[in-house]
């Protein structure tokens, strides 16, 4: 017999919940407001007429298959149904992807991937900073996680205090552990604790300012230091983590190439695109700390910012502070490993043009430029909605505007006249 309580329970979830046959992923209504601060949740916020929440479904499917076994439940809520919760959780827009543990609320931003939906959450479900405690965990760890930092030593003292604060603003973003000299051993042997380094691409890359003693210095150090590392040498750049790139405040080099649907790259431009990561892997050491390299699968993205269609495959390379790009003379087919060098080494000594930047009329340029190219996709994707949208209202618009400024020819006529009369009234006075 099954307690009468549990049962309960058990019918209450399948009142509130009812899992779809063929997949994980729970189906909630607006009881969901009574039980989500119990357990941890990762949320579509959808509306069934949304075209990006239909792509994003089949992703979700395996998301929720993913974390299956973890103590995340994946699940998708109605927002036109049940509009209470959209209020509750401020919906803006579709689809809103949300984390969910106790009272906190965390919006997802990024690329609307498996992979990347999946390590979101994982991170977000255990604590800032997790503790390793086995030798054989990081094994797994290595396996699993392509990049994460490590802070090898006891959690007490000031770079410990700092870095937990750190990984508690960083979670959404990167996996931060914690663990023993002895545990550690075998994998990255320390010399003395305390000790953090990050992993990434099977190596260690260590952190070397302990020695700051005043508390302010070593936190933005170290805040510094995190914001330079947690991304991999060669990520791929999408909208979902473009912002985030711009926060390390190196000159971003990228490679743009352009991907079909079936995020297949043509082989000339995959080409490039492995030329110009060969520069980064060779002499990580000499770019590293101002430069950070990657790739664009779509060209809208840089185009936007370079405020022009770049062709493909090209290089284009951003300050990030600034948002200053520059572009090498030569010809994309023809640069090579050390011509980018050069073009490096020039913006480096501010031996280049730079183009673009932060200035309010390239910013208003900007803006015209992104309703240019909207406009002439949407052109391209469906010219007769595209006039019907655009063509009657400014057809409309242009009506008005005509009768404000160009009164009837008639009337005009009939206004000479009056003033006419009028000053030769005036005159007889
Ligand atoms: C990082 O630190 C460890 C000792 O804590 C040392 O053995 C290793 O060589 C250092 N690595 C680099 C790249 O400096
Ligand atoms: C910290 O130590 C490094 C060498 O390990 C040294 O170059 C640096 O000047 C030291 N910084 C401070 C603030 O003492
Ligand atoms: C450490 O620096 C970060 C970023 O600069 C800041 O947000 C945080 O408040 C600082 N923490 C302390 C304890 O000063
Ligand atoms: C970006 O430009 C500013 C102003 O020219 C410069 O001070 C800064 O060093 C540049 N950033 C990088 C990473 O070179």
């Amino acid at each position: 017999m099954v307690p009468l309580s549990k049962l309960l329970i058990f019918t209450m979830f399948f009142v509130i919940v009812y899992s779809t046959a063929a997949t994980r992923v729970l189906e909630l209504s607006d009881k969901f407001l009574e039980i989500y601060k119990d357990g941890h949740w990762l949320i579509k916020m959808y509306a069934p007429w949304c075209a990006h929440c239909k792509r994003i479904e089949p992703v979700w499917n395996h998301v929720a298959q993913s974390l299956h076994t973890s103590s995340v439940r994946v699940g998708r809520i109605d927002c036109t149904r049940f509009t209470s919760v959209a209020h509750h959780f401020k919906i803006k827009g579709f689809p809103t992807i949300l984390f969910l543990k106790g009272d906190e609320q965390f919006v997802y931003n990024g690329d609307r991937t498996r992979d990347e939906l999946v390590k979101f959450a994982l991170r977000l479900s255990g604590p800032p900073v997790q503790e390793v405690t086995k030798t054989v965990s990081f094994d797994t760890l290595k396996k699993e996680r392509d990049l994460y930092f490590l802070y090898v030593g006891a959690r007490t003292g000031v770079l410990w205090d700092i870095y937990r604060d750190a990984a508690s603003i960083y979670q959404p973003h990167a996996f931060f552990y914690q663990s023993h000299p002895v545990v550690v051993e075998k994998h990255a042997p320390v010399d003395k604790t305390p000790a953090l380094f990050v992993y990434k691409e099977n190596s260690h890359y260590n952190f070397t300012e302990h020695n700051i003693t005043d508390k302010d210095e070593l936190n933005e150090t170290l805040h510094k230091w995190i914001n330079a590392e947690r991304f991999p040498t060669f990520p791929k750049v999408t909208r979902g983590n473009i912002h985030q790139l711009f926060l390390t405040n190196k000159n971003l080099v990228l490679a743009v190439v352009e991907e079909s649907k079936a995020e297949e790259i043509p082989p000339e431009m995959l080409e490039f695109r492995d030329m110009v990561e060969s520069v980064i892997k060779k002499k990580r050491h000499k770019y590293h700390d101002h430069f950070q390299f990657g790739w664009v699968a779509s060209p809208e993205l840089v185009n936007s910012i370079a405020m022009m269609v770049v062709p493909l495959p090209s290089l284009i390379v951003i300050n990030s502070t600034t948002n200053h790009h520059y572009i090498p003379e030569d010809e994309p087919e023809k640069l090579t490993p050390h011509a980018i060098e050069l073009f490096l080494e020039q913006i480096q000594s501010e031996n280049v043009p730079k183009y673009g930047g932060n200035g309010i009329i390239v910013r208003i340029y900007r803006s015209w430029f992104e309703v240019r190219s909207a406009l002439i996709s949407m052109w391209k994707g469906n010219p007769v909605l595209t006039l019907v949208l655009f063509g009657l209202p400014a057809g409309f618009l242009s009506l008005i505007c005509y009768n404000i400024w160009c009164p009837d020819i008639l009337d005009a006529d009939d206004d000479d006249e009056d003033e006419q009369t009028g000053s030769s009234h005036i005159k007889k006075d």
